[in-house]
């Protein structure tokens, strides 16, 4: 079918939610994407974060194809001989934490490297529930939440998130993010704030002042990003982050990181970015690059905590099927097998300083595979643009903010060959 074709049905057939760029991508392999015509595209989106260890990545095709194969899909009814594996493994990579003596902090330009991937066990018990999307993970978190304020905390009920943050289109996940844009035409003001309240990223004082004051008594927990994506790739200071562990221990409220974006070796070193702080949540949420791009998504609670939700609490009917767990399995193995905990971060570095250097790049921010370019004009999207049309697959979160997020087998080679034309890009502007 001709590109022209299929766009024709798209704008006759589907609900019109998605600005779609011009072109139809057929094939893809490792780090690159091929049109219909055999135009090749290096891809430094990753289908937003998702395609974690390469397009057409051997292992993961061919666990997906062997299970299609032999049985996809049997229900949460049924035990399957996956979906405890996988749990397994996210259970591992969720108690990976830098080994005492690590430097922590961000990959960022300045950093030493060395030492970094030292790692410890932190020995929590996480117990692990499947859903299809990072919307659903985030929903699974907020119930969990809300049943431990109900049973634990006397009813309190609020989830206190960060302005700035997303976390997902769902009603409950549009009303904890934290872009009153997005929620406009959805939710009114006391609609939203009879569950979700937010404040400013960055500010203990705030959030402090709202758990011991105005919300006092009605907080259940906080929900974050480490490094909010979809906002423009801003990550929270090391500080902060230690600082929220130790307010909600005191408070005895519940610590939710959203690692949706910014997990799986996104954000560099280690599998989840709160390592990057040495600390450890209550509960995490996960998608993206869990699966390689095939749909799956996972709510994890460690100890006490994953034992809240209990039989009929909540559901799935695709959760943690057996294509997906397939999927998921393939993919978190070649994350060992490829060496991610290494390679990745030496690569966003790399990556960091080459856009450091061009023209009307104001600040570079993020960690890992995981960077945004700060524009000083309104430019973005014409950037985007351009880019596409010489081969190079970009994405703004804004008219100011150009967001990198390869497959993390991305290399130098890669990056100096999207620099050079983002350079030329920059230079006409
Ligand atoms: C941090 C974060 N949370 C949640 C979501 C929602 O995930 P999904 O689109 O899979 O529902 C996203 C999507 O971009 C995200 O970046």
């Amino acid at each position: 079918m001709s590109l022209q074709e299929a766009r024709r049905l798209d704008q006759r057939y589907l609900m019109q939610t998605y600005k779609r760029a011009p072109v139809d991508l057929v094939r893809g392999e490792g780090m690159t994407l091929y049109d219909a015509e055999g135009k090749a595209y290096l891809d430094f989106l990753a289908g937003i974060g998702c395609v974690s260890v390469g397009y057409s990545n051997p292992a993961v095709v061919t666990a997906i194809q062997d299970q299609a194969a032999r049985l996809g899909h049997t229900s949460n009814l049924f035990h399957n001989e996956l979906r405890g594996e996988v749990a397994e493994c996210l259970n591992r990579m969720l108690n990976t934490l830098p080994a005492e003596d690590a430097v922590l902090g961000w990959d960022d330009r300045e950093a030493d490297l060395s030492g970094r991937v030292k790692t410890q066990d932190a020995g929590a018990h996480w117990r692990s529930f499947f859903a299809n999307s990072g919307a659903e993970a985030n929903e699974c978190a907020i119930k969990l939440a809300r049943k431990y304020g109900k049973e634990q905390l006397g009813g309190a009920h609020l989830v206190v998130s960060l302005k700035r943050s997303f976390h997902g289109r769902t009603l409950a996940t549009l009303a904890a993010t934290g872009q009153p844009a997005l929620q406009a035409d959805f939710l009114d003001e006391q609609e939203r704030d009879a569950a979700f309240l937010s404040v400013p990223f960055g500010d203990l004082e705030a959030l402090e002042q709202l758990v011991c004051d105005r919300a006092r008594g009605n907080v259940c927990a906080v929900m974050l990003e480490c490094i909010q994506g979809e906002g423009g790739v801003w990550p929270s200071s090391v500080a902060y982050l230690q600082g929220l562990r130790e307010f909600c221990d005191v408070q005895g409220i519940l610590l939710i990181i959203d690692e949706v974006q910014t997990g799986f070796y996104r954000s560099g070193s280690y599998p989840m970015s709160y390592a990057h702080a040495g600390i450890l949540p209550d509960v995490v949420t996960m998608a993206k690059g869990i699966a390689n791009g095939f749909p799956c998504a996972a709510c994890a609670a460690r100890d006490r905590f994953g034992e809240v939700l209990q039989g009929g609490d909540h559901g799935s009917t695709f959760g943690g099927n057996l294509l997906a767990m397939s999927a998921a399995r393939a993919t978190l193995g070649q994350m060992q097998e490829l060496g991610l905990a290494l390679k990745v971060s030496p690569v966003g570095v790399y990556l960091q300083s080459g856009l450091a250097q061009l023209a009307h790049v104001s600040a570079v921010r993020g960690s890992g595979l995981m960077v945004g370019a700060q524009l000083d004009c309104e430019v973005a999207p014409a950037v985007v643009s351009r880019m596409l049309e010489a081969g190079f697959i970009l994405n703004a979160t804004s008219a100011e903010v150009l967001r990198f997020l390869p497959p993390l087998i991305c290399t130098r080679e890669n990056c100096d060959a999207m620099l050079a034309q983002l350079q030329t890009v920059l230079e006409k502007l």
